[in-house]
């Protein structure tokens, strides 16, 4: 048994079984043994691969976008260029790159890294020392120095935890983790109905809450409402709020048991970008999209870039290409190349910008901001 497991089944046997948005609060982030403080699991070696460790595309399109939102915003020297969740620092040092071709944008840049994990951090310090711009880390975004401010947060909301509520005989419950018969990590429910939630649902219909996000978009949205700026948002999850319940953890590229070895593995929700957007709008900026993440790349470019890298490319690394842009921008679940099968992001990972009201609608999206 793992010290982690220890550690919370003595919590459990003390206070009784403890909210799923605890139980996945320890497993992610207890300072000692939690999944992000004590690992890199990014990669082939890790547990899972993201944007921009697939393609170099994916950083330097986001940094060409804020250039051009910059120069919308007026141009502001300095700008808090601030990342949520920066992994390896992969992102930002393709940001990098791209952003050196808008001189003046590059020279404004004041760079923040919001980064809970000090094996990652570590990671971010050593790719981004000498690349020219003024760094700072930052355990959350209240830290950050005032001023007009960029975003980007790739997969850091879908790593926050979530709560879950569970319709029952007696009303709707909180999901809770105790234990079982035979000592092992098991959902249970509050015995105490919830009687702010209201509607119809059939008994066992689960009801999942993103609270710690919701309360991130709304604090991100206050800063840029009051200092100007935007947020790009980019996760895999759903347009509208409903019941159900998308609890997952995944190690080793693979699907395991959430409550299996807390700390062992990663344990994720897909993010509610419904609830995310309203309280975004609550917080007082406007919202753009989601869109999907395909639609999204291919609006700002990610086949005439890929073209481009692609002419001065071997033969291997023009397939390698080709099976990035194809992983990046389609929505189907399984693509079959030469290469072998590759499941594409385009559909399922969606894409969403809070924005300061009075700037116009940035790149990369069709339609009018979302109505209040
Ligand atoms: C799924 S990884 C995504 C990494 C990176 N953005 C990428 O696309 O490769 C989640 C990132 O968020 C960080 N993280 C998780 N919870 C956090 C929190 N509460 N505050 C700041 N960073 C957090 C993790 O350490 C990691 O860097």
């Amino acid at each position: 048994m793992s010290d982690l497991e220890k550690i919370i089944r003595e919590i459990i046997a003390g206070e009784g079984p403890i909210p799923l948005e605890s139980f996945m609060n320890y497993a992610l982030a207890h300072p000692a043994h939690g999944y992000y403080m004590t690992r890199d699991p990014l990669g082939a070696a890790g547990d899972f691969t993201t944007a921009p460790e697939i393609s170099q595309i994916f950083g330097e399109l986001i940094g060409l976008w804020s250039a051009q939102l910059w120069t919308a915003m007026g141009a502001p020297n300095p700008l808090r260029l601030i990342e949520l969740g920066p992994g390896r620092g992969v992102l930002m040092q393709d940001f990098l790159r791209a952003a050196r071709v808008v001189a003046p944008f590059f020279d404004a840049l004041d760079l923040h890294m919001v980064e809970t994990s000090p094996v990652l951090a570590g990671a971010q310090r050593k790719r981004l020392e000498n690349d020219g711009v003024p760094v700072a880390w930052h355990r959350s975004l209240e830290t950050v120095p005032e001023g007009p401010a960029i975003v980007v947060a790739n997969e850091f909301f879908d790593a926050l935890p979530v709560r879950h509520y569970v319709k029952t005989p007696a009303g709707w419950c909180e999901r809770l983790v105790g234990l079982d018969a035979h000592g092992h990590f098991a959902f249970t429910a509050s015995p105490i109905p919830e009687d702010s939630i209201r509607g119809k649902a059939e008994e066992g219909c689960i009801l999942e809450i993103g609270a710690v996000a919701q309360r991130i978009a709304r604090a991100l949205a206050e800063r840029l409402a009051n200092q100007g700026g935007a947020a790009l948002i980019i996760d895999y999850g759903h347009l509208e709020t409903g019941l159900g319940e998308t609890l997952q953890a995944l190690k080793g590229h693979a699907f395991a048991d959430p409550l299996r070895d807390p700390g062992a593995a990663d344990v994720t929700a897909h993010v509610d970008f419904a609830a995310l957007a309203r309280a975004a709008r609550a917080g007082g900026v406007q919202t753009f999209g989601p869109v999907p993440q395909g639609e999204f790349l291919l609006r700002l470019g990610v086949v005439e870039r890929t073209e481009a890298l692609m002419r001065k490319a071997s033969p291997r690394q023009s397939a390698e290409l080709e099976a990035a842009l194809v992983r990046l921008v389609s929505t189907q679940s399984e693509v079959e190349l030469t290469a072998g099968k590759i499941s594409g992001m385009g559909g399922l990972f969606k894409v969403l910008a809070l924005v300061q009201h009075g700037l116009p609608q940035p790149a990369g999206f069709a339609e009018e901001p979302t109505p209040e």
